[in-house]
């Protein structure tokens, strides 16, 4: 595997001009978009809401803790999933999706199953290194997380494809045989996907970035502009009223406003303000304006409280169906360094660059359903200093 290693990287270096020219910073505002289902819709990820799994029976490979230092030979184990019912063997292409920042349970009965049936492919999902059980380490200090980054999570999936290729081969007794491998993903695993062609373009024949972060805007606020003309002039200005109404309650100190949203729990009003503000745009993110819309159009005609009315959309249908949780807006989580287990991959989850949503006061960096362990991944996808992040 080292020597795997060592030729991708060759190769690697050869591709550094091509690969300059991609803008490595994600959209700030994209925050929203690395949603997860919520847990009870058994994930599956994007290409469509699966609810069940094509498998979930994992298999392991070691992969190298440090792509970049050859002397550092340390290894952990890596989960993955392999699908082959639909597969033409030996001929067949492979399809790999790509596990983004999140426990990855399996490979999900969605959209890409019925593309995988159509041509015959075969299906492979490895887990982001640091999420899920594929972590290095038990504790994610700072020591630890230094190789968390998105860069060494593309080498992961060149090591991963060799190995897999070699697994196959070997399967159907075959020596040095290369299937057409194509790579998924969505949102920051669409960015992977995007890098990866672009980076091991020979590893490859495409790839398909869905609502791939590949262009970070600093201070984002179209991201809510956009939000603000989805939701069409009349919910925009109610949403607005909230807004200063919320602002209002908080400004004079009285914390009752978090109570009526279930959420004492969040003691920093940025916290709190992005919980709001993610709750808004979440309906017309994922095209259900309505749910949000129509009862604050109704309590504006017939005079009920508009903050009490969003505080019932927040609490019935974000936290209540769509299934996020209040705590996973506590910026305390980034302390945690021995984060349970969890839906969230155990809870280490993207730090979001979030500057402004349709809140201008919502502060820089709230973490979301996080610890520090994506910190490295944020930094080096949102940072200046990383935006070299592809000239290896
Ligand atoms: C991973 O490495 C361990 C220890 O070197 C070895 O026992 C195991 O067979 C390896 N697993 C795979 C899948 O290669
Ligand atoms: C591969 O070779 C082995 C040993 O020669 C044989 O038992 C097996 O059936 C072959 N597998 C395939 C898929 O041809
Ligand atoms: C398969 O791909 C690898 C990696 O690019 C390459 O080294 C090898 O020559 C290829 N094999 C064939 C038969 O084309
Ligand atoms: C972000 O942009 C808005 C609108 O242009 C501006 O009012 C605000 O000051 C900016 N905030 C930061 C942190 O740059
Ligand atoms: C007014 O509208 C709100 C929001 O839809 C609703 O919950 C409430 O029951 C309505 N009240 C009356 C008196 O119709």
């Amino acid at each position: 595997m080292g020597s795997a290693s060592a030729r991708i990287a060759t190769a690697a270096v050869h591709l550094v001009t091509a690969a300059a020219i991609l803008l490595m910073l994600a959209r700030g505002g994209e925050a929203v978009s690395l949603w997860l289902p919520p847990p009870t819709a058994g994930g599956g990820g994007f290409l469509g809401g699966a609810d069940r799994y094509l498998t979930r029976e994992e298999h392991w490979m070691n992969q190298t803790l440090d792509h970049f230092n050859p002397t550092d030979h340390r290894q952990f184990k890596q989960r993955y999933y392999e699908f082959l019912d639909y597969y033409r063997a030996p001929n067949g292409p492979i399809f790999l999706y790509i596990c983004g920042e999140s426990t990855c349970n399996g490979i999900g009965n969605n959209y890409l199953a019925v593309v995988a049936k159509k041509f015959g492919a075969a299906l492979v999902s490895p887990e982001h290194r640091y999420y899920g059980k594929s972590s290095p380490f038990n504790s994610l200090t700072t020591e630890n997380l230094q190789f968390l980054s998105s860069k060494q999570a593309l080498f992961d999936l060149a090591v991963f494809r060799q190995y897999y290729q070699e697994t196959l081969n070997a399967k159907y007794n075959r020596s040095g045989a290369n299937s057409s491998w194509f790579v998924f993903g969505g949102s920051y695993a669409g960015a992977l996907s995007a890098w990866f062609r672009l980076k091991f373009p020979h590893l490859t024949c495409g790839s398909l970035a869905s609502s791939g972060v590949v262009l970070a805007v600093y201070n984002f606020t179209d991201f809510d502009k956009q939000i603000g003309i989805s939701a069409g002039p009349e919910c925009k200005a109610a949403l607005q009223e909230i807004t200063g109404l919320v602002d209002g309650q908080l400004q004079s100190g009285r914390n009752s406003v978090k109570e009526l949203f279930g959420a004492t729990k969040l003691e920093n009003d940025g916290d709190f303000l992005y919980l709001l503000a993610d709750a808004a745009a979440i309906a017309f993110q994922y095209g259900n304006p309505d749910v949000l819309c129509s009862p604050l159009a109704e309590a504006k005609k017939n005079g009920t409280d508009l903050v009490e009315t969003f505080a019932s959309y927040v609490k019935d249908y974000y936290i209540g169906k769509f299934g996020a949780s209040v705590a996973s807006y506590d910026q305390q989580y980034l302390k945690n360094t021995t984060p349970a287990e969890s839906y969230y991959g155990g809870t280490k989850f993207a730090v979001r660059l979030h500057i402004s949503r349709w809140h201008q006061k919502t502060i820089v960096f709230v973490p979301q359903r996080s610890t520090r362990g994506t910190i490295w991944t944020c930094a080096e996808m949102f940072s200046a200093k990383e935006s070299t992040l592809m000239s290896l």
